[in-house]
């Protein structure tokens, strides 16, 4: 997989007077089944979030609420993305180094993953990243 599978993913947006329903099915909408959901808020003002790789793991990141910046690294080409809509997401393929800053106050990255959480799957050093990457 490459950082061109890495893409932004429009879901249904149902609408009516009432306010807008977004919804989100495994392999269905996003191209992986969901086994973990974690969320991240209350990032203060500057901080950055990420900086590290997943050997196996597929993601979606959607801005819940307020809006943040995704920049992903192949080892060789970086590409940043500016989330701020909840009935769009970004796909994060397995080996791309990611990064998350420009968090706006009062903003909520959810995110859908393939598996459950494992340390193991990390890949926290960039040298060793781009060595794996390349
Ligand atoms: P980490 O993935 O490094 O956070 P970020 O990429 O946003 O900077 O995770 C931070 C800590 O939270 C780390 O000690 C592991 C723990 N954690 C879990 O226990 N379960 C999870 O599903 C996630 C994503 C993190």
């Amino acid at each position: 997989m490459s950082l061109s599978d890495c893409r932004f993913i429009q879901m249904p947006k149902v609408s009516d007077v009432r306010g807008n329903l977004t919804y989100i099915e495994s392999n269905n909408q996003i191209p992986f089944d969901i086994r973990r959901v974690y969320y991240i808020y209350d990032v203060p003002g500057g901080s950055e979030r990420g900086s590290h790789a997943h050997r196996s793991l597929h993601q979606f990141v959607v801005a819940m609420s307020g809006s943040f910046d995704v920049v992903l690294h192949d080892g060789e080409t970086e590409k940043r993305f500016h989330l701020n809509r909840s009935y769009s997401g970004l796909y994060v393929c397995p080996m791309m180094w990611r990064t998350l800053d420009n968090f706006s106050s009062g903003s909520v990255c959810m995110v859908l993953a393939s598996e459950f959480y494992a340390e193991s799957d990390y890949i926290r050093d960039w040298d060793k990243f781009v060595d794996l990457a390349n």
